[in-house]
């Protein structure tokens, strides 16, 4: 491999393929076909999470992206999120799930929650494929959640270091 290493690889590949095939068989069976069902990627860290998971869904899924800022070029968070990039369709009276990479302080997510939810989905879900409890600032609700980590700067399978480390198939710390 000639990507620098990590300090420790926290989740392999497979680990991370055989818990997002259980996140997604749990959506599946959460919405009846019967359901329109709409998932909504946070880019850019959430890229990967969102592929696996709508091959993981066995059922009918549609899909839309968002950008967020939070996050300047470091690891520490400024508390301030942006939207960059919205959507191109409506929400109104959709079953709507936001798949994001990781909450963290939990700013982004709530952040996001509250301008969905004034779109009028008819239900809003979010599906995170880390959490990261410890660091909590604001109370957020996440319905599906892939891991729950110890309070680390993590990289791989989406999430960056300076644009960096998201084409990697696993997750770790870095040197
Ligand atoms: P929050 O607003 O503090 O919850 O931060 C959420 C966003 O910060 C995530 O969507 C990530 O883009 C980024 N982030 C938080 N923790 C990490 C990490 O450990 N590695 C990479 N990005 C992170
Ligand atoms: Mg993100």
């Amino acid at each position: 491999m000639s990507q620098p290493t990590l300090e420790t690889i926290l989740l392999t590949a497979d680990q991370i393929r055989d818990r997002v095939c259980d996140l997604g068989r749990q959506i599946a069976e959460d919405y009846p076909e019967s359901m329109d069902l709409h998932l909504i990627c946070v880019l850019k860290g959430a890229f990967m999470f969102l592929a696996d998971l709508v091959r993981a869904i066995d059922r009918t899924v549609t899909f839309d992206f968002m950008a967020v800022s939070s996050y300047a070029k470091g690891t520490t968070s400024s508390g301030e999120v942006r939207l960059v990039k919205d959507l191109d369709t409506g929400l109104q009276g959709r079953n709507v799930i936001i798949v994001e990479d990781i909450v963290d302080t939990g700013l982004t997510l709530s952040y996001l929650q509250e301008i969905l939810r004034a779109r009028s989905p008819r239900s809003l879900r979010t599906a995170c494929l880390l959490n990261k409890p410890s660091r909590r600032v604001v109370d957020v609700k996440v319905d599906y959640i892939g891991f729950t980590i110890e309070d680390r700067f993590v990289v791989g399978y989406g999430l960056d270091y300076a644009e960096k480390y998201r084409n990697r198939p696993d997750i770790g710390i870095l040197q």
